[in-house]
């Protein structure tokens, strides 16, 4: 599918710090978001959106944030060929500006579309971006573009390079011309080139090709890959950065202190529509990325997200030392309902993102700046959610946007109790979509979205099962399940599940961003993380309510929840 690749993200933040004298500057007015759009019931209220049409795809420089993401201006749909470089800008990640294209189709290396890319910052200080051309022969060709003007903190306006295309796939290179794309933000290597990854396909097997270079402008294959895996499909957006083994503290892609970091690989397969990473080294003498023990780039791989959340990029932060991950999330209703909207997908919230305790998973969190939004409070102290059937409303909250965090504790005599997991159960997908599952311990945790009546509700919840009869250990589910999200037939309603990698012995937390028409769920403290697209028919606006329930046999402690109201932000 050729046609999957705008869902593209190119992330650049550059931090400014002219801001404090720049602070009045007259921006475009460029986006102007029409009325009949603004007062839609699905339309997000914290979340990015453009203005209208279809989206999908991030940098700091000088202390200002910038997302570039992949743009149709025409319409709410994907049209390759129309793809531009759709540009805005923030200094807190929450509040955007939108600007004018930064790179729209003109010159025959990328005029039938300005697909994905990357943004990196060179020694000086200067961004560059390089992305993806489909040229005037449908080929895909890497593109060079350079700010025209340096002094304008929201950098603009973009230069293309006199000798672009850089890379064209050819019959001496072997690279497959329909099947190149999404260049990584460059690194330098330890010769002291320039390096760059970018996906592409060759047959059923799917590769990170490798390009070394000292001027940024001629580029040279490396013999080898960066990496590949046999019976993927195509690699779209692949991500390499490293993650510092021992804190949650972000690394830039230019760091090889060996003993210090892992290395990440992460490719979105076109196969699935999923993003799936793997820890391992990067060895620096053969070029070449080693996943770890027990990883295989496929799609057995772990995922950041396990519901839905594609195309997604990181950066480095400079200013908060922290590596910053964006994911696309497109819609879950069928595409004439996108048509009338007049928009489709959005952005998750941006995530802090760091290699967990285990060294063998990532761990995920809201950026703090989102907690600024946050209004009035609800709270709970410690209150019991008995067993056999509990549902208590969550009052004094707008439920239909709103942040949320809960801890539950089940008691350890109960935990002895749980049911054992059947031995086929590998899939949490699964064991959340088997609406059979005997009760024990869970399903227990949060309705949101929900209409008073329950008629509508979307549930986010954990079941807990035993690993063996005599056994102490145990398997955290958490699901998310539409399958009553609304009262509209034509939506994906797709149960999602993942396994937290969690010991219930310990509190088990949940934090929910709810935001009109997407829900973004955190497991043990970011463990897990399942995003969700809904679309209900009553429960909208005011008329939304937020619950807390257990339906399984024994006692859940809520041990405190808070819940708070979310303005909506620029
Ligand atoms: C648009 O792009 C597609 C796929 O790359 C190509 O087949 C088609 O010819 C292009 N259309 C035009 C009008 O250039
Ligand atoms: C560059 O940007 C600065 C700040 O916005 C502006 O004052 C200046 O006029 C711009 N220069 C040119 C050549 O456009
Ligand atoms: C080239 O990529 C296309 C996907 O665009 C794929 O269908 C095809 O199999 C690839 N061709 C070869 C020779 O690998
Ligand atoms: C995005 O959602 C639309 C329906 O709204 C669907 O047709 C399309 O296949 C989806 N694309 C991806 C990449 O998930
Ligand atoms: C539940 O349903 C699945 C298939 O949907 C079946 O394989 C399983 O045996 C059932 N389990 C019980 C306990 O009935």
């Amino acid at each position: 599918m050729a046609n999957t690749l705008w869902y593209n993200i190119a992330i650049f933040l550059l931090i400014s710090s002219f801001l404090a004298d720049n602070a009045v500057v007259v921006l475009d007015a460029f986006h102007h978001v029409p009325n009949k759009i603004k007062n839609q019931p699905y339309r997000t209220g914290y979340h990015f959106q453009p203005p209208k049409n279809w989206m999908n795809g991030p940098m700091v420089y000088k202390g200002i944030y910038h997302l570039f993401y992949q743009w149709n201006p025409n319409g709410a749909v994907m049209e390759v060929n129309d793809t531009v470089w759709g540009h805005a800008t923030s200094t807190d990640l929450i509040n955007w500006i939108t600007h004018s294209p930064a790179i729209k189709p003109s010159r025959p290396s990328d005029i039938n579309g300005c697909w994905s890319g990357s943004v990196t910052i060179l020694p000086d200080g200067k961004p560059v971006i390089l992305y993806t051309g489909n040229d005037r022969y449908n080929r895909q060709v890497q593109n060079l573009a350079k700010p025209k003007n340096l002094t304008d903190p929201y950098l603009r306006h973009w230069t293309k390079s006199p000798e672009n295309p850089l890379v064209t796939p050819n019959a001496v290179n072997h690279i497959n011309s329909t099947a190149f794309r999404d260049p990584t933000t460059a690194w330098i290597g330890r010769d002291g080139q320039w390096r760059i990854t970018t996906g592409s396909q060759e047959g059923r097997r799917g590769l990170a090709i490798l390009h070394t270079s000292r001027d940024f402008v001629r580029w040279k294959k490396s013999p080898k890959p960066l990496h590949y895996h046999d019976g993927t499909g195509m690699w779209e957006c692949p991500d390499f950065f490293p993650v510092a083994r021992s804190d949650s503290h972000g690394v830039d892609t230019t760091t090889f202190r060996e003993k210090m970091i892992k290395h990440v690989l992460k490719v979105s397969l076109s196969d699935t529509y999923f993003d799936y990473y793997t820890i391992g080294t990067y060895d620096q003498v053969r070029d070449v990325y080693v996943p770890d023990n027990g990883f295989v780039q496929d799609k057995t791989a772990p995922r950041y997200d396990y519901g839905k959340f594609y195309a997604s990029k990181t950066f480095y932060d400079s200013v908060n030392q922290r590596r910053i991950l964006w994911g696309w999330v497109n819609e879950s209703s069928p595409e004439k309902d996108n048509a009338n909207k007049g928009w489709a997908g959005l952005q998750a919230i941006p995530r802090k993102v760091w290699l967990g305790e285990s060294g063998k998973r990532l761990v995920q969190w809201p950026v703090k700046e989102i907690e600024r939004l946050r209004t009035t409070q609800v709270k709970w102290g410690n209150k019991v959610l008995k067993g056999g059937g509990t549902v208590m409303e969550v009052h004094g909250v707008t439920a239909s946007q709103a942040d949320v965090e809960v801890f539950f504790k089940v008691s350890g005599l109960d935990l002895e109790k749980a049911d054992v997991i059947e031995p086929g159960w590998t899939d949490p997908q699964m064991i959340c979509s088997l609406k059979n599952a005997s009760s024990g311990l869970g399903p227990f945790g949060l309705m949101v979205m929900a209409s008073k009546n329950l008629e509508e509700y979307t549930s986010v919840y954990f079941r807990i099962f035993k690993v063996r009869e005599d056994s102490k250990e145990h398997v955290v589910v958490m699901c998310s399940d539409q399958s009553r999200s609304s009262l509209e037939k034509g939506n994906d309603k797709t149960t999602y599940g993942a396994f937290v990698d969690i010991s219930p012995y310990q509190t088990l937390s949940l934090r929910t961003l709810i935001d009109n028409s997407i829900v973004e769920n955190f497991g043990g403290k970011g463990k897990a993380c399942i995003t969700s697209r809904v679309y209900p028919k009553l429960a909208v606006g005011e008329r939304t309510h937020l619950f807390a329930f257990n339906k399984g046999s024994q006692n859940v402690d809520v041990l405190s929840l808070s819940a708070w109201s979310m303005k909506s932000s620029l």
